[in-house]
């Protein structure tokens, strides 16, 4: 087989096959295949798009050019959930301790963030001591006893994934449904889960910038998520605006403990509500979205889901203190309202550019290499579609600086109060096949 010949097929819209696919994957991680060509192929994938048979190949091959994690030695359906991308989604921090308290296993590896979208990980860092690099027998044996563990990404997982994503950012295509498809869902075959719950957002703040696209995403890996035997399904969320009302390390942690009191804001609290009952349900756990869903509201209000969250941060060595006393965590130097310039009501709290400006304040990476302000970051106290008056507060800053112009004029350029304002849907459309 010669790579130009694949290249040309592709290039003219032709189908590749299994057996192409794999020589392409292996000869690529194996450095016989040099970027240019590859960068050739992505391009023509790019314009020509790929069949769901050849994004499962993709898929697989990717999912097994490097480690595997196996997760058997855990009981009972390892569900895992999946956002693809957001700004102050804390749902991850709710929704593990949640369904871990319903007896759903959740032996969830997260990411960093990077850019406008927050990373699980660095939330949980924010907890004085908590640690997420643990062995992979501790992660097994934590999940076995107390149902629920976070973790880094361990091991070597879908290096070919790695490769090919650094490639795509510099040759403009990153913007590629099959690419973006099997990039997410070989890391998650990887990860070793039964299940997957995928949240794919939708806006300003997320990969997908319209419900067209994300449907055809979600769509697409629950597709391969079936064909390569894993129950899958997506739910298409709204990320226009941030979710909920904290944007920061230690303000998302706080808002994780409000919503696992039940008092979280609104939307945050129906995405978990929402997802959770899904996971419950792929655990087998109920019969029904609906009766998963009351199991979950009951865990809420009996203090099992705040239980088990003090529970997890003990266990992976955190200050669970910080339950009883959020407070703890709140430590920025200076805060600042911004107020509005105007009465109206609120049009657009565009998420993408909010995140920007947490990220200014320290609350996130410009570069992989930054460091995190876990005190840093925002809180919204008006979202689309509420009134607003003159003056008032529309979000407070917490910041280390004592000069805060700068994020103050971007959040002033990307919040925008009119005569009307709706509150856009939070859920657009649940994919189960
Ligand atoms: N997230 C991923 O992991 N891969 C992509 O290609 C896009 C988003
Ligand atoms: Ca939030």
């Amino acid at each position: 087989m010669r790579m130009v010949d694949l290249i040309e097929k592709k290039r003219d819209g032709e189908k590749l096959t299994a057996e192409e696919i794999r020589f392409i994957v292996q000869g690529y991680t194996q450095n016989e295949i040099p970027d240019y060509q590859m960068s050739a192929l992505l391009m023509a994938i790019y314009y020509q798009d790929m069949t769901d048979d050849e994004i499962t190949s993709l898929t697989l091959e990717m999912a097994h050019s490097g480690d595997v994690i196996d997760l058997s030695s855990i009981h009972g359906i390892k569900v895992d959930k999946h956002s693809t991308g957001g700004v102050g989604d804390t749902t991850t921090l709710v929704l593990a301790p949640l369904v871990a308290s319903i007896g759903v296993p959740v032996a969830k590896m997260s990411g960093r963030g990077l850019g406008h979208t927050g990373g699980t990980i660095d939330k949980l860092e924010a907890i004085p001591g908590f640690q997420v690099e643990i062995s992979n027998q501790t992660f097994t044996d934590l999940v076995n006893q107390s149902q629920v563990a976070i973790t880094g990404q361990s091991g070597d997982l879908a290096p070919a994934d790695k490769r090919l994503y650094a490639l795509r950012d510099v040759t403009a295509t990153v913007d590629s449904i099959p690419l973006i498809a099997s990039s997410i869902m070989s890391k998650k075959i990887a990860s070793g889960a039964d299940a997957i719950c995928l949240d794919v957002t939708t806006g300003d703040g997320a990969f997908m910038k319209n419900i067209k696209d994300a449907e055809r995403l979600a769509k697409t890996m629950v597709r391969i998520g079936k064909l390569a035997d894993l129950k899958t399904m997506a739910v298409i969320s709204d990320m226009s605006q941030p979710l909920g009302e904290a944007i920061g390390n230690s303000l998302e942690i706080v808002e994780a403990i409000e919503a696992l009191k039940g008092h979280g804001p609104a939307d945050l609290m129906e995405m978990v509500y929402v997802l959770g009952s899904q996971m419950v349900v792929l655990a087998e756990k109920a019969d029904s979205l609906g009766a998963a869903r009351e199991q979950l509201e009951a865990a809420v209000q009996s203090g099992k889901a705040l239980a088990k969250f003090k529970e997890m941060i003990h266990n992976q060595g955190g200050d669970a203190e910080v339950i009883d006393h959020p407070e703890k965590l709140l430590t920025a130097k200076y805060t600042f309202e911004l107020k509005a310039l105007e009465s109206g009501v609120v049009a657009r709290l565009r998420a993408d550019e909010i995140g920007v400006a947490a990220m200014l304040l320290g609350a996130g990476r410009k570069t992989k290499e930054d460091t995190i302000d876990y005190a840093v970051g925002l809180k919204l106290h008006k979202k689309v579609g509420m009134p607003v008056k003159k003056g008032e507060s529309l979000l407070t800053i917490y910041a280390n600086q004592a000069d805060v112009t700068e994020v103050e004029k971007l959040l002033y350029q990307n919040i925008a109060i009119k005569d009307h304002g709706e509150e856009p849907i939070l859920i657009h459309e649940i994919i189960t096949e």
